[in-house]
């Protein structure tokens, strides 16, 4: 919850009843264009900056851990009145601002005593520029069918994505293969939901935690492939839960386009390969197009090859004999590469850099972004 009042003269503002305000033990107080978080912690009030550092968000807003407020975006700490880091980060820190209670009221001198501090952080690899490398087209296959690798076992859609990939290569291309089974990642944890600009590119989860290796996706998808073929099977009518898991940490690609009309997918095409005991083929081809398309890629004629026996076909080792030995759908694979290549051929040669006016899916122009707030 968001309080609101006016600057009183000088730097020093009366934020109101001493008594109303220990009830809260942290808040977020916007005085004019600044915002304060406010804490009573142990009977003592803290003032210091309600803007987070790292990207910005509410402070006031979060939740105390002792003496340190979290974000309630991705949960950097800040002391409730010192403002500064959490151990090993002190210099990493928001500004502060004397407090006092006078007549049994708060009053904040706006004026921070402290500066805003931000510990140099490199910034990550992936926030680089997207700019094409020359070179032949390279075409990333990504394999979103789940096993225990520990006990391998053949995959349809594996199956014939390696066909594809293996094309790709004997036409000189560079290629490269994703299997997410072999990926350690996160699920996206929904920062999205607090507020759109708490979804971040990079990824905030990528940005914090190293072990994650969602960053091998967003580097080919982002920065590296021409083509992204992407493999699933069918599982009770839809992808594979990996190939979801996948899509819902790609919505920070796709968010890019609608808070800050950046397009980081341009000129690249996106070509799929569905294969099922049973049918939905449309289905997941819907949703895997719609999808792609989301995040700014191009489709070849007939994006998509897909294999399935139907509804009553229960005998799955005989449709693993069928995928394997069906010399119809290897060659559709091969054709598919073909298809995305020729198509990724001509968008290179045509690129254009020309700004989206307006962003994605949304039609209408993009929001501004908020209003900087003042320390
Ligand atoms: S931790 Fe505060 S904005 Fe990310």
């Amino acid at each position: 919850m968001t309080d609101t009042v006016s600057i009183m003269a000088d730097q020093w503002s009366d934020l109101g009843p001493a008594e109303s305000l220990s009830r809260k033990a942290l808040q977020q107080i916007v005085v004019g264009r600044t915002r304060v978080a406010l804490s009573f912690v142990d009977g003592r009030f803290g003032a210091v900056s309600g803007v987070c550092n790292h990207a910005g968000g509410p402070l006031g807003e979060g939740r105390l851990d002792g003496e340190y407020i979290t974000c309630p975006w991705h949960g950097w700490k800040f002391h409730c009145r010192t403002g500064q880091g959490e151990p090993g980060f002190e210099s990493d820190q928001v500004p502060r601002y004397d407090v006092e209670v006078r007549d049994g009221h708060v009053w904040v001198n706006l004026t921070p005593a402290t500066g805003r501090h931000k510990q140099p952080h490199e910034p990550h690899p992936l926030a680089r520029p997207v700019e094409r490398q020359p070179g032949p087209v390279r075409v990333v296959g990504i394999s979103t069918t789940n096993m225990n690798e520990a006990l391998p076992r053949v995959s349809t859609s594996d199956l014939l994505l390696r066909t594809a990939m293996a094309h790709a290569e004997q036409l000189g291309l560079e290629s490269r293969m994703i299997r997410l089974s072999t990926l350690k990642f996160r699920s996206c944890e929904g920062y999205y939901s607090i507020s759109a600009h708490a979804c971040t590119w990079p990824c905030s989860i990528t940005q914090m935690d190293e072990s994650d290796q969602m960053d091998q996706v967003y580097e080919a998808i982002v920065h590296w492939a021409d083509v992204v073929v992407i493999a699933t099977p069918i599982r009770w009518g839809s992808a594979s839960a990996l190939y979801y898991k996948m899509v819902e940490r790609l919505n920070c690609v796709q968010n890019q386009i609608t808070i800050r009309n950046r397009e980081l997918i341009k000129n690249k095409v996106a070509a799929m390969i569905i294969t099922g005991g049973q049918d939905n083929v449309q289905a997941v081809a819907g949703q895997l197009l719609g999808f792609f398309a989301e995040i700014g890629c191009t489709f070849p004629p007939f994006p998509y090859i897909a294999h399935s026996r139907g509804w009553t076909a229960e005998d799955m080792e005989r449709n693993v004999a069928e995928v394997s030995g069906s010399q119809d759908l290897h060659d559709a694979a091969r054709a598919l590469t073909e298809r995305a290549v020729h198509a990724a051929q001509h968008l290179i040669a045509a690129t254009s850099h020309d700004p989206l006016s307006r962003g994605g899916r949304k039609a209408h122009r993009l929001s501004p972004p908020p209003e900087p707030s003042v320390d």
